[in-house]
């Protein structure tokens, strides 16, 4: 995203063995190393309880980036370069004494960023262990969500954070940020004139946002079981792709002028109260059901799950935006697990032209969609009305879509993992691609009010078999207002 140089540092990895460091963290940073954007005194130090030789936990980082990454991309030299590197230091994050020799192993470094791969209930200790260590200063944190499970939780680790590393310092990750594809909705929104003057309630009848998973569970039943989809997806992804699609231009690229911009989004988010729950949101849990052919358990019958849990696996919903841009334009939303593919998707819905002049049998043809792919199959495409071609034709029209997918158009160019640029940006010391204190508080504030209404009514997830697009309640939910989600099969 920036130009910037990328600073030399120490990369503090806490958690350093755990599942997002070993699938996802040391793969990408394995990538910046191999495109040679890591200075060569870049040093990694995974951090983790288990006390073990450390030779062996680096040996096992090394068959994990092995794994991972693509044997295309696997290099000898270039994993000899990344594993020298590496380090490992055995400490458990509560114990105050750990941190000096901490900051020993450190030793001088001109700036530490430390990484918290942990769960959100750490971060304070960490925190003021670095702090009392004498480490606050040349520090950037890095935090991954979930941030809290609520507004209240949020705020204590905010606040527990805050007490040691000022705001510019911290650096809340969002995965879906650093997507090359979320990246582009800002290049396609602002540097294409041709869409801002389309960008509004006079000539957008609806949005919609799809995050299918075709995963269920995958072992995390005891985290995903306390959150549920609407705190583990959208209150952090599904609305900050809302933001980015929804927000006013910035006045520039910085990070703060981004980040107000999608405040303002968020504070104009329109509270669902209890009344308008069972018309606008609807929460499902997947039973068993077959994906590719194969049969899959349901979420009550998967490794390690209490029988009784209500927690949703998908959620349905119709937000509204309430400011002079977005004024009646309903926004849905849509999330879920274990459905037929995965897919993250936009679709902007044009409105019909004022005036109609084509024969009316072809009028519920006419809608212009920009459809923006997420994943996979990373692209843009506009569904644009044109004219069969031959002479015996005559007005019959077609919709075609004028495509550019980014896999064939830079064939040559790997699409990068989020979590690559994202390590790349605090390199950088850039906080374009991170969420500032108060998008999180706004956005936990429009989900504990679903929540509270869910509990306050005794609202049980609907079912849905694994494999189909949710609960039948989320068709209807955009049914009723005579449209229907784009491409479901
Ligand atoms: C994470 C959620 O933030 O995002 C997971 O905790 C989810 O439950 C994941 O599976 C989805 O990310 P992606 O990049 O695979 O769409």
């Amino acid at each position: 995203m920036s130009s910037q140089p990328v600073e030399p540092c120490t990369l503090a990895l806490f958690g350093g063995l755990g599942d997002l460091a070993l699938r996802k963290l040391f793969p990408a940073l394995y990538q910046l190393d191999r495109a040679g954007l890591l200075p060569a005194d870049t040093r990694i130090l995974a951090l983790g309880r288990d006390s073990g030789d450390p030779a062996l936990h680096i040996a096992a980082i090394e068959e994990q980036v092995r794994q991972r990454v693509p044997s295309g991309d696997l290099e000898q030299e270039t994993l000899r370069r990344f594993l020298a590197r590496l380090d490992y230091l055995s400490m458990n994050f509560f114990d105050a004494e750990a941190y000096p020799k901490l900051a020993e192993r450190i030793g001088p470094v001109s700036q530490l960023i430390a990484y918290f791969a942990t769960p959100a209930s750490v971060y304070g200790a960490i925190c003021a262990g670095l702090a009392a260590a004498g480490l606050a200063e040349r520090t950037r944190v890095v935090l991954e969500k979930p941030i809290g499970h609520d507004l209240e939780s949020s705020r204590v680790v905010n606040n527990a954070v805050a007490a040691h590393f000022p705001e510019d310092r911290t650096y809340r990750i969002d995965h879906y940020l650093g997507k090359e594809t979320v990246q582009n909705l800002i290049a396609l929104r602002f540097a294409n004139s041709l869409f801002e003057t389309q960008w509004n309630q006079h000539h957008i009848s609806h949005v919609e946002i799809t995050v299918a998973e075709q995963v269920g569970i995958e072992g995390r039943w005891g985290y995903f079981d306390e959150a549920g989809q609407l705190r583990d997806m959208i209150q952090n992804h599904l609305l900050q792709l809302l933001c980015l699609i929804a927000m006013d231009p910035p006045s520039d690229l910085s990070a703060d002028s981004i980040r107000d911009e999608k405040v303002k989004v968020l504070k104009a988010l329109a509270p669902i109260g209890v009344e308008q729950l069972s018309q606008q949101v609807v929460r499902g849990q997947y039973v068993a059901g077959n994906i590719l052919g194969k049969p899959v358990p349901g979420y009550l019958e998967e490794d390690n799950a209490n029988t009784h849990s209500d927690t949703e696996t998908f959620v349905a919903l119709r937000a509204e935006i309430r400011n002079w841009r977005w004024s009646g334009v309903p926004f849905y939303l849509r999330t879920g697990k274990r459905m037929p593919q995965k897919l993250s998707q936009i679709v902007i819905h044009f409105k019909e032209p004022p005036h109609y002049i084509f024969a009316p049998e072809q009028r519920p043809l006419i809608s212009n969609r920009l459809v923006i792919r997420l994943q996979p199959d990373e692209g843009i495409s506009l569904q644009v009305m044109t004219k069969e071609q031959g002479l015996d034709k005559g007005m019959k029209l077609r919709s075609d879509p004028l495509q550019l997918s980014f896999s064939n158009t830079y064939r040559s160019a790997r699409i990068p993992d989020a979590y690559e640029r994202l390590l790349l940006e605090v390199m950088k010391g850039n906080q374009n691609l991170f969420v500032r204190k108060d998008e999180i508080e706004y956005a936990w504030t429009w989900c504990d009010r679903l929540i509270a209404g869910w509990r306050q009514q005794g609202d049980a997830p609907k079912p849905y078999a694994a494999g189909t697009w949710g609960p039948v309640a989320s068709i209807a939910l955009i049914t009723r207002e005579g449209r229907s989600w784009y491409g479901d099969l």
